[in-house]
């Protein structure tokens, strides 16, 4: 039976995941947040002691690593190390940086690629990173970019931060979001950018309910 797949690409902080998994939710589609795989083989190569810019070094270590996806009792996505529950160190900080670093090398994605792919071919799913629309799932559904300005996602972040109990200066924020945005759309493999079939969505002035009613809308059209 054909599957149906929705996928949301766009910048860091653009508010992806929260939206993509209330959707789910509503629709029961898996969500698969694939940022969360390559923050997983970030974690990696930081509890390593691997440079992440190094590509040789990084893909030596991929026979070593082991990325599982469980979807707990809970409905979350659980990642899993060599067999370890890793689903909240992945989201530390100093992850962010590692899991783009990592993200930029072919081999990386190569490795990740066939997981993706499988997820969509055996369940309905919404599926966010950078590269879905364009390269993991060409032939979806529905395809979203999703953006705001990077001011008002670092604003978000520090929201999230603060609850989560990690709180960051904005500065530092903006500064990292700033950098990922840079590293994500001019890398050469799999680069963030737009799928010319996918529709354009900025959020940067629109509240959560507002963003959500915006894509089921997009959703209800096509799907
Ligand atoms: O969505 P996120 O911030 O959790 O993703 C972490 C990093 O992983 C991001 O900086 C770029 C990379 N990534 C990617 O290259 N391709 C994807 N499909 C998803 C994430």
């Amino acid at each position: 039976m054909k599957t149906i797949s929705i996928a949301i690409d766009g910048p860091s902080g653009a508010g992806k995941s929260t939206l993509a998994r209330s959707i789910a939710a509503k629709l029961e589609y898996l969500y698969v947040d694939t940022g969360a795989i390559y923050r997983t083989i970030g974690l990696y190569a930081l509890e390593h002691g691997v440079d992440p810019k190094d590509e040789a070094a990084v893909t030596a270590c991929l026979p070593d690593i082991q990325v599982g996806l469980e979807y707990g009792d809970d409905g979350l996505q659980h990642m899993l190390l060599n067999g370890r529950d890793v689903t909240k160190e992945i989201r530390l900080p100093d992850v962010s940086l590692y899991a783009s670093a990592v993200s930029a090398h072919p081999p990386v994605r190569a490795f990740l690629l066939e997981m993706q792919r499988k997820l969509a071919r055996e369940n309905n799913v919404i599926m966010d990173g950078r590269d879905i629309g364009t390269v993991v799932l060409p032939d979806a559904d529905v395809k979203v970019f999703l953006t705001a300005s990077a001011p008002e996602r670092a604003r978000r972040r520090c929201l999230e931060l603060e609850q989560r109990g990690t709180p960051q200066p904005f500065e530092k924020v903006l500064a990292e979001i700033e950098e990922r945005d840079y590293n994500d759309s001019h890398r050469a493999t799999a680069p963030l950018r737009q799928a010319e079939d996918a529709v354009l969505l900025d959020t940067t002035e629109l509240d959560f309910a507002q963003s959500e009613a915006a894509m089921m809308k997009l959703i209800g059209e096509r799907v």
